[in-house]
C-alpha cells in the first residue's frame, strides 16, 4: 500500500489518477505534515510513501521551513516506527542545504533528511513541471496577456529551460516503485527539448494566440525588483521561486529520462494545447 503526501496538488492529482488507472493501492494522506499522531495513524499498513506535500507555491520562506524541510523530518521519523520501507521524493534541479534560494536550500535540506534516514529512498530532481493548471507555462501566457504590447524577458530571455511535461514526470514516479535499481538514488531529470527562454516564450504565445513584442530587462534591474515585488505585495500564483529558473539553470541531459525510465519525455509543441483556453489572464490571480 501507498501513501501519498500532497496528493490534492499539481503532481498529487495526476500521480492519484494514473495509479488509479494502473490498478495500484494507494491513498491520499490527509493529515497535515507536522502532526506526528495523524502521520504515525496514517503510515500504519503503509509499505512505500510518495512525499510531494510542499508549501512552494506559497511563497513564503517560513512555510517552506515548517512544511518541505521540518515535514520531511517528521514523516521521516514517523516512517521509521511504522512498517515503510521506501520513500520517492519529488526535489528541484538545484537542490542543495547551501543554495542562496530559499526554496532550494528547503529542497535541498529535505532531501539530506531523506537520504540520510536508513529508509530506501529515490529522490527525482526535476525542472519545472507543466500540464493543465501548471504554475509555469499558464503564468508566462497570463502575465504576457497583462504586460501588452510587451512580454517581459528577464536577462534578455537567454536563460536556458528544459520543461517537464508532469504527465511524463508522473510517469517517472510510477516507475521508480517497481525499479529496484533506482533505490537509494538520486536522480536528475528534464524533458527533451533544451531552449533559451525568450523562445519558449514565443512558442506558448504562439499556440495561445497572443502577440508581443519581447522586452528585454537586463538581470541588474530584474534581481533587485523581484524580492521588493514579491515581499511586499503577495500575489498567491506567482510565488517569488518563480523567478528562481531565472539564476539556477533547470537543464539536465536530454536523455536523462530515457536512460532512467526508458522512454522520451512528450515535445512541448505536442503537450501545450491547453493554452488555448480563455480566462488565462485571470489564473495568475489564483493560487
Ligand atoms: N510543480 C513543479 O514544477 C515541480 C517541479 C519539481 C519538483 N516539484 C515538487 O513536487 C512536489 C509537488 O509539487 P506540486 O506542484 O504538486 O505542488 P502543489 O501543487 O503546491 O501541491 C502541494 C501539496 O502539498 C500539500 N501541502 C501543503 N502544505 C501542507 C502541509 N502543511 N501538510 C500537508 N500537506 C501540505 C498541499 O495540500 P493543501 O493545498 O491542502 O495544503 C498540496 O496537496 C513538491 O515537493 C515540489 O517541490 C514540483
Amino acid at each position: 500500500m501507498i501513501l501519498v503526501t500532497g496528493a490534492t496538488g499539481f503532481v498529487g492529482r495526476s500521480l492519484m489518477a494514473w495509479l488509479e488507472r494502473e490498478g495500484i493501492a494507494a491513498r491520499a494522506y490527509e493529515g497535515r505534515m507536522n502532526n506526528p499522531i495523524t502521520l504515525r495513524e496514517e503510515l500504519e499498513g503503509i509499505t512505500t510513501v510518495v512525499h510531494l506535500a510542499s508549501s512552494e507555491a506559497r511563497g513564503r520562506n517560513r512555510l517552506l521551513n515548517h512544511v518541505d524541510v521540518d515535514g520531511s523530518e517528521r514523516l521521516v521519523e514517523e516512517a521509521r516506527r511504522t512498517s515503510v520501507r521506501r520513500i520517492i521524493f519529488a526535489s528541484r534541479i538545484g537542490a542543495d542545504p547551501l543554495s542562496m534560494h530559499p526554496l532550494l536550500q528547503a529542497k535541498g535540506k529535505a532531501e539530506r533528511i531523506i537520504q540520510q534516514s536508513g529508509l530506501e529512498y529515490t529522490i527525482l530532481r526535476s525542472s519545472s513541471l507543466y500540464g493543465r493548471n501548471d504554475r509555469y507555462f499558464e503564468l508566462i501566457v497570463g502575465l504576457a496577456i497583462w504586460s501588452w504590447p510587451f512580454v517581459w524577458l528577464p536577462g534578455g530571455g537567454k536563460m536556458g529551460m528544459q520543461p517537464l511535461w508532469v504527465e511524463d514526470f508522473v510517469r517517472c514516479l510510477v516507475k521508480s516503485l517497481s525499479r529496484s535499481t533506482l533505490i537509494n538514488k538520486t536522480i536528475t531529470i528534464a524533458g527533451s527539448e533544451q531552449l533559451p527562454y525568450a523562445t519558449l516564450v514565443q512558442q506558448l504565445l504562439d499556440v495561445a494566440g497572443y502577440r508581443r513584442i519581447p522586452l528585454p530587462i537586463p538581470m541588474l534591474i530584474f534581481r533587485p525588483i523581484t524580492p521588493m515585488l514579491f515581499n511586499w505585495w503577495y500575489w498567491p500564483a506567482v510565488s517569488r521561486y518563480f523567478m528562481d529558473r531565472f539564476f539556477v539553470p533547470e537543464v539536465a541531459d536530454h536523455d536523462a529520462v530515457f536512460r532512467q525510465f526508458g522512454f522520451q519525455p512528450a515535445r512541448i509543441r505536442d503537450t501545450v494545447s491547453y493554452l488555448r483556453r480563455s480566462g488565462l489572464a485571470f489564473r495568475i490571480f489564483r493560487h
